[in-house]
């Protein structure tokens, strides 16, 4: 119960690795908000822990959504301790044919959502006086190169000096912000290169361990980030990927 009365909010939490968070959050004894924009798969979640699990429709695009977001947590359950921004998009695309709405999803979910959800909880965080953990969701992608892959790496590069700058302006004030970097995930995201032949036989000499990660391994990543055993652990990102080779 390594996260026994702990408040965490967790948008994207509704399916792929967000939902397996939450799953792993309830079994470590957390209270959960999941947020996102349709509620998907999370209803068995509720059923079983009516009083330990909310679902709250949320656009981390925009910053007003955000807001009700976290008004809502502290409503329901007094405080926030733990933010994990994981909600995002991919559009594949070459550079010299992405269209510019594909290219904004990306940077208005996965830049501007994480900017406003941390900012959002670190101000709710900083209110409560108690410190708290920022987790945000970056990726193997952000530091590696591949062919239509531009907006989704600089996304998520993006995210990774976010997550470094806000910790070390956080720390003073018992706010860990560090950022969660999963590999190729047998779901959500990753399941098409996964479960693709095709796709895996091109890439799958890239995996040291010879396999696609489970969501439940990247979700303890998460646990990890979210309990005292990362007392001493800020500015970092957790890259769990299997031991990825890739140029
Ligand atoms: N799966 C992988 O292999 C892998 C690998 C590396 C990194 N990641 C990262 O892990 C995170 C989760 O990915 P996933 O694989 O679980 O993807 P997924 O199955 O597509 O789930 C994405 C989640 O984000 C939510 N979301 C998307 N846009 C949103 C918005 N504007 N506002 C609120 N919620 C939004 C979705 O719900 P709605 O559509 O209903 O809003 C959904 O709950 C992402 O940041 C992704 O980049 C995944």
């Amino acid at each position: 119960m390594r996260l026994k009365d702990k408040v965490a909010v967790i948008t994207g939490g509704t399916r792929g690795l967000g939902r397996a968070i939450a799953e792993r959050y309830l079994d470590e004894g957390a209270t959960v908000v999941c947020a996102a924009r349709n509620p998907y798969d999370i209803e068995h979640l509720i059923r079983q822990l009516p009083d330990r699990v909310l679902f709250h429709r949320t656009d981390v695009a925009d910053p007003g959504s955000v807001e009700e977001l976290m008004d809502a947590a502290v409503a329901a359950y007094g405080r926030i301790d733990v933010l994990v921004a994981n909600a995002g998009v991919n559009h594949d695309g070459k550079v010299d044919r992405i269209s510019p709405e594909a290219w904004r999803a990306m940077v208005d979910t996965n830049i501007n959502g994480t900017f406003h959800t941390l900012q959002s909880a670190a101000k709710r965080m900083i209110a409560q006086g108690g410190g708290g953990r920022i987790i945000t969701v970056s990726s193997s992608m952000s530091t590696r190169v591949a062919i239509g892959a531009a907006g989704y790496s600089a996304t998520k590069a993006a995210i990774e000096t976010l997550t470094k700058v806000a910790a070390i302006e956080l720390g003073r004030k018992g706010i860990q912000v560090n950022s969660l970097a999963p590999g190729v995930l047998e779901d959500g995201m990753g399941r098409e290169l996964s479960r693709n032949q095709k796709v895996w036989e091109a890439y799958h000499h890239r995996f040291s361990l010879g396999r696609a990660g489970t969501l439940d391994e990247a979700a303890l990543g998460a646990v990890f980030l979210a309990s005292e055993d990362s007392s001493y652990v800020n500015g970092h990102v957790l890259e769990v990927n299997g031991g990825l080779l890739w140029a």
